[in-house]
């Protein structure tokens, strides 16, 4: 513990005092500790954590911030509980949650499979940075169950899902696929940020580790990059050995506003699915709209699953429009809506309609197809629709 030294001079007072205000434990927020030094009460202190940190046993107090900060604790204690997982980590974008996923569980000469859905930059992941380490990778079919099972070779150690995946939303059979890496000796890790754990717990459905960048719905207001692992007991030393050597962690202030969004997410993301459901209707009435990808609608190849395993629907979906509209409307299209914003990311409270380019080795839809991605945030429905309907009268007037 260290004391003010009322006696000392003052250089050394600016660096002494006003450390030891107690949090007051009526607050309901847990304060930001900005911090890399962790003091110790004396050497033997120092020795015992270094100790208890070199055998793995993470339940103690830290011996520096990089290896644990109160303010990430707080948030990841609350993560773990609602992914019902043993424990979590912070890292600084949702990437780096998906590529290190991947990283803490192969080695040189290893063969892992790979939803063909995946988040573009995982793929790019896969192929290069993965691919020059020496580990190879199949892209499988998001369709594929019992299938699967004939893609494992004996070097495979790691099955990658995304359910459902964020650009042509296909919701995968998680137990059955968990189940079959199980029995194969390989670890599966699933990319839940489209449910978020508030709709959807991969663990409790037989996957061993959960992603989520953290900067989409739980942050929730564009203003952080955030991604979070969270394991399974097994799972879990792997994934700590690996961002220690790497040297991951979050800053607190991006998991003090993590925190802060989870707890408005199920209110955001209940009005967010009020409005996505009046959207997505609107949508499918008009003649330039061939199919509205979103699990959540009855008639969604997804649905069944979807309904199975998830407790709810969120606000990202994709729109199929009739290829006769042509590439050059469609660009109009997305010009001329004026109070959706035109940019990457999802989850936030603006929302957001881009033109959408899944790149795949085995095609869920044709290589020219015409599809846009929406990600409903706040406005009032009311509102969103009216932009969609005069952005659609413009192409209708060929204007
Ligand atoms: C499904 C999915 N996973 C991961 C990420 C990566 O998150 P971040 O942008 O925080 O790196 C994204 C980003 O769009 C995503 O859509």
């Amino acid at each position: 513990m260290v004391h003010p030294h009322s006696d000392a001079q003052p250089a050394t007072r600016l660096v002494t005092l006003g450390r030891q205000a107690p949090a007051d434990p009526g607050f309901v927020n847990p304060p930001v500790v900005r911090g890399s030094t962790v003091l110790h009460a004396d050497v033997a202190d120092l020795h015992e954590r270094v100790r208890r940190n070199l055998a793995g046993d993470d339940s103690g107090p830290v011996t520096y911030g990089r290896h644990g900060n109160p303010t990430n604790i707080a948030f990841l204690q609350a993560l773990t509980e609602l992914e019902c997982g043993h424990r979590s980590w912070a890292l600084p974008s949702g990437l780096a949650a998906c590529t290190t996923a991947i990283l803490a569980y192969v080695a040189q000469g290893d063969h892992i499979l790979v939803v063909d859905s995946v988040y573009g930059p995982t793929r790019k992941f896969c192929t290069g940075l993965l691919a020059r380490m020496g580990v190879q990778t199949t892209f499988y079919d998001p369709a594929l169950g019992e299938g699967i099972a004939g893609l494992f070779r004996p070097n495979t150690r790691l099955l990658y899902l995304e359910s459902p995946g964020s650009q042509t939303f296909e919701v995968q059979d998680v137990p059955l696929l968990a189940r079959i890496a199980r029995e194969r000796g390989a670890v599966t890790v699933v990319d839940n940020t489209w449910a978020t754990p508030l709709y959807f717990q991969p663990l409790r459905h037989g996957a061993d580790v959960a992603i989520h960048a953290a900067t989409k719905y739980i942050g929730g207001h564009a203003d952080l990059f955030l991604g979070t692992v969270t394991c399974n007991e097994p799972s879990w030393r792997a994934l700590r050995a690996t961002v220690s050597a790497l040297g991951l962690t979050a800053s607190p202030d991006d998991c003090w506003l993590a925190l802060r969004g989870l707890r408005s997410m199920g209110a955001r993301l209940a009005q967010q699915r009020a409005t996505t459901d009046r959207l997505v209707q609107w949508l499918r009435e008009q003649p330039e709209v061939l199919r509205v990808l979103y699990p959540a609608l009855p008639d969604d190849p997804g649905h069944a699953l979807w309904r199975r395993d998830f407790t709810g629907a969120t606000g990202l979906f994709g729109v199929l429009l009739q290829p006769a509209v042509g590439r050059a409307a469609l660009e109009r299209l997305v010009d001329a809506t004026r109070l959706f914003g035109h940019g990457y990311s999802w989850g936030g409270f603006e929302s957001l309609l881009i033109p959408s380019h899944p790149e795949r080795n085995h095609p869920a839809l044709p290589a020219d197809a015409l599809l846009l991605r929406i990600s409903v945030g706040l406005e009032a429905a009311g509102d969103l629709l009216a932009d969609l309907d005069q952005a659609f009268a413009r192409i209708r007037a060929g204007a």
